[in-house]
């Protein structure tokens, strides 16, 4: 019997980038070699600079590897695509466009050959800031809007395109701790926490802050830098759903002390380096 492959399937996976003038290799990632099963919340740490965004990059298209091969559903990655909504630290929201038409942006043409109606598209722009708790503010621009809701709208406007894998690059980075914590919980509601795993989305999450990947993830990626590569892969065997009572679970606690002593060291160094340079 054929198994169905991962969601995503990432081979001994390397990339380099050419400085332009001198011609210069970096060696950003290597060997990285990483299974993610449909509905798996998987979270990404590391070390500043250890590649994390690289790896996130390539998973979306945005970016090519110079090594190795990468699958979404046993198909290869050539480019971006509406299948991976990929959101970042900074909200990346048109200023001159109020909420509903930015989370309606990349709507206008619907899936290829079969455009959405006006009213479908209106429906669909609804539905999803509804789903982030934001339909008060409908008709705001970007500046009337705090931090934490503008990276609702990014969220709302990532999942009206429709993606079956989300790629998050420490989207609540920038954000202060409390609001942090409450899109945390958010986060995993709309992930599908609640719902039958199959129904789930499958999410790659990049952070620094180990509790974060901890309270979040299904699995913790350690990487480690120069070049980076995967140190280790941790399980978290935490029940779902989840909230914040889980933070004074006991595995919790040894889970965020084992990936802190894991890049401990390097993070220090990297301090180092910085203070050095
Ligand atoms: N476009 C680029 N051109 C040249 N070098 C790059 C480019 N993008 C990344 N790099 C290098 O690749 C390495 C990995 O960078 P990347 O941004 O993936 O790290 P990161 O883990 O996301 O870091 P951070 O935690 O600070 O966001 C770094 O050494 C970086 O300088
Ligand atoms: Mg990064």
């Amino acid at each position: 019997m054929a198994s169905t492959p991962p969601k995503l399937r990432l081979r001994d996976v390397s990339k380099h980038f050419v400085a332009p003038r001198t011609g210069a290799r970096t060696l950003a990632v290597a060997n990285i070699s990483l299974d993610i099963d449909s509905g798996e919340f998987v979270c990404i740490v590391g070390p500043s600079g250890c590649g994390k965004s690289t790896v996130l990059n390539l998973i979306a298209g945005l970016d090519n590897a110079t090594g190795g091969t990468l699958e979404k559903d046993g198909q290869p990655i050539t480019g971006p695509g509406p299948d991976r909504g990929v959101m970042f630290q900074d909200y990346a929201l048109m200023p001159w466009q109020n909420v509903a038409d930015n989370v309606g942006f990349g709507l206008r043409h619907g899936t290829p050959g079969k455009p959405f109606t006006p009213q479908q598209r209106e429906e669909r722009i609804h539905h999803f800031i509804e789903l982030v708790g934001l339909s008060a503010a409908l008709k705001k621009y970007p500046h009337q809007l705090s931090g934490g809701m503008r990276q609702r709208v990014a969220l709302a406007r990532l999942l009206a395109n429709g993606p079956d894998v989300l790629l998050l690059d420490e989207p609540l980075g920038a954000l202060d701790a409390q609001t942090r914590l409450i899109l945390q919980v958010e986060l995993l509601r709309i992930w599908g926490e609640t719902l039958p795993r199959e129904q789930r989305k499958t999410a790659v999450f990049i952070t620094h802050d180990i509790e974060e990947a901890v309270f979040l993830a299904d699995r913790v990626v350690v990487m480690s830098s120069h070049p980076g590569r995967v140190r280790e892969i941790l399980p978290v065997d935490l029940p779902r759903p989840r909230d914040e009572s889980i933070r004074g679970d006991l595995r919790f606690g040894h889970l965020v002390e084992a990936i802190w002593r894991l890049i401990r060291d390097e993070a220090r160094r990297a301090i180092d380096d910085r203070a050095a340079a």
